[in-house]
C-alpha cells in the first residue's frame, strides 16, 4: 500500500492525511475482494524499515493501528473477516501487542475472508525468524542439513497459514518488491500501478484481476506443455 505521502503532498495536506484516507481504502478494499471471493488478502501496513520515518509520523501510523483495532474488529467479526497480524510484533508498545491479541482472538473463527496485515513485516526477517525456529524445534537438523527441505522451513515462516498469493498489487508507481513477502513471492503475478493507495479501490481491484487474468502460468514448464496439462505445476 503505496502512495499514501505522495497523495497528500498534491493536495498540501499532512502526509498524515494520507494516512487517513489510506485506512478508508483498506476498509474497501477488504469488503471488495471478500465480494469477489478473494479468500486470503495480505496487507504490507509497515515495513521493518519504515521506523526510519521521522518520529512524527511513524508514532502516527502507530496510533492509526491502534484506533482501527480498537474501532473496526466488531465490523471484521461481523462480516466473516479472520485478521492476522504477522511480523515482529514485539517492537510495539504493550497496548497495541494487547489489542493485536484480542483482536486476533475475536475474529479466529471467521472463514470468509483471511486479512493478513504485515506490521514491523520483512521478508529477510521472515526467513531468518523461519530458520532460527525450525532449527530451535528440530535441533538435529543443524547436524543433518541436506536433510532440510523447503516445505519443512515453510511450516515456520510468518505466512503458514496462507497459500502463496497469486497475486501482488503494488500501488504508488514505484517496481520493486520493498523486501514484502520475498519467499512466497516465488511464483506470484506481481502488477504495480500508478494509482496512490488512497485511490485503490473496488474499480482499480478489478482492472488488476482483469491483468491477471491475462498472464499465462507456467510454473517453469512451456506454454505447450500447458496446453496438455490439468494441472499447470505438481507443487504450486
Ligand atoms: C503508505 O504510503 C505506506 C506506509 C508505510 C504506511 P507512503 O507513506 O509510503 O506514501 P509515499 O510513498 O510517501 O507517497
Ligand atoms: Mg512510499
Amino acid at each position: 500500500m503505496d502512495g499514501n505521502g505522495r497523495w497528500a503532498n498534491e493536495r498540501r495536506l499532512p502526509r498524515v492525511a494520507g494516512h487517513s484516507k489510506g485506512v478508508e481504502a483498506v476498509r474497501n478494499v477488504v469488503e471488495a475482494c471478500a465480494q469477489r471471493g478473494v479468500e486470503f488478502l495480505t496487507l504490507f501496513a509497515f515495513s521493518s524499515e519504515n521506523w526510519r520515518r521521522p518520529a512524527d509520523e511513524v508514532s502516527l501510523l502507530m496510533r492509526l493501528f491502534i484506533m482501527v483495532l480498537e474501532r473496526e474488529v466488531a465490523q471484521m467479526r461481523a462480516n466473516g473477516i479472520c485478521l492476522r497480524i504477522v511480523g515482529d510484533t514485539s517492537a510495539f508498545e504493550p497496548r497495541l501487542q494487547k489489542l493485536i491479541q484480542q483482536s486476533q482472538q475475536r475474529t479466529a473463527g471467521n472463514k470468509r475472508l483471511v486479512l493478513t496485515v504485515c506490521a514491523n513485516y520483512g521478508g529477510r526477517w521472515d526467513i531468518l525468524q523461519a530458520t532460527r525456529a525450525m532449527l530451535a524445534a528440530n535441533p538435529h537438523l543443524a547436524a543433518n542439513p541436506d536433510s532440510i527441505t523447503e516445505a519443512e522451513l515453510s511450516r515456520y515462516l510468518a505466512m503458514s497459514h496462507a497459500p502463496e498469493p497469486d497475486l501482488f498489487i503494488r500501488t504508488g508507481g514505484e517496481q520493486r518488491i520493498s523486501n514484502f513477502l520475498l519467499w512466497q513471492l516465488a511464483y506470484t503475478e506481481l502488477y504495480f500501478t500508478p494509482d496512490f493507495w488512497p485511490d485503490f479501490g473496488a474499480q482499480q481491484l478489478e482492472a488488476a484481476f482483469e491483468s491477471f487474468r491475462q498472464r499465462e502460468r507456467r510454473f517453469g514448464r512451456t506454454g505447450a506443455q500447458l496446453v496438455t496439462a490439468d494441472q499447470p505445476a505438481p507443487d504450486h
